[in-house]
């Protein structure tokens, strides 16, 4: 069986983070956005592996009490397989950790794959950014509460349901 981990991104992934980012989107982040953003003291990015291989990895940028999710993604490979769903796990403990409060993020509207995912978390469209993408609006979607035993109990629900 695979061993599926989840830890702190680090510089050293950004080459095989790199390689996912090429297999995912027309207009990869290359290493400097990654180092980048690893710089900033706000970010909380997390990497998921599987058989200590990179298969996913996602980020926060924490901003007062509100996180703003700024990537999940999943190897192709690996979709399918609730990598997903553990990485949010691990971005939603960490935004709470960190003392935020609600959670947000843009979504191509056309990408209901993981719409359904942050619906899984509670995260409800509220608005749409248009032209957000060079070439597709964007859905807002967020989470409220996040920080209380209610939206807790959801995320034991999540986490019993992957075990
Ligand atoms: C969105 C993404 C991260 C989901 O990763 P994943 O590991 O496949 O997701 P999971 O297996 O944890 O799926 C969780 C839920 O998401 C939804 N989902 C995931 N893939 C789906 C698909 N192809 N079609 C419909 N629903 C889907 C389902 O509700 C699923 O719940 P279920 O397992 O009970 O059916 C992955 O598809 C991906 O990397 N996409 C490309 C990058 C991207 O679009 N990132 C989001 C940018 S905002």
């Amino acid at each position: 069986m695979a061993t599926i981990g989840l830890r702190a991104f680090t510089p050293d992934d950004i080459v095989a983070a790199e390689a996912i980012e090429r297999a995912v989107y027309p207009q990869p982040w290359s290493a400097r956005v990654f180092a980048d953003e690893l710089e900033q003291s706000n970010r909380v990015y997390l990497a998921l592996d599987v058989d200590d291989h990179l298969a996913g990895f996602g980020g926060l940028m924490l901003v007062g009490d509100e996180a703003h999710i700024t990537t999940v993604v999943v190897a192709p490979e690996h979709r399918q397989g609730r990598l997903g769903t553990r990485l949010m796990l691990g971005l939603v403990g960490a935004a709470v950790d960190h003392g935020a409060r609600s959670l947000t993020l843009e979504v191509r509207t056309s990408n209901l794959a993981a719409q359904a995912l942050y619906r899984r978390f509670g995260m409800a469209p509220v608005g749409v950014r248009k032209q957000y993408y060079r070439d597709e609006d964007a859905l807002i979607m967020w989470v409220h509460d996040i920080d209380t035993d209610d939206y807790a109990a959801r995320l034991d629900v999540i986490r019993e349901d992957l075990a």
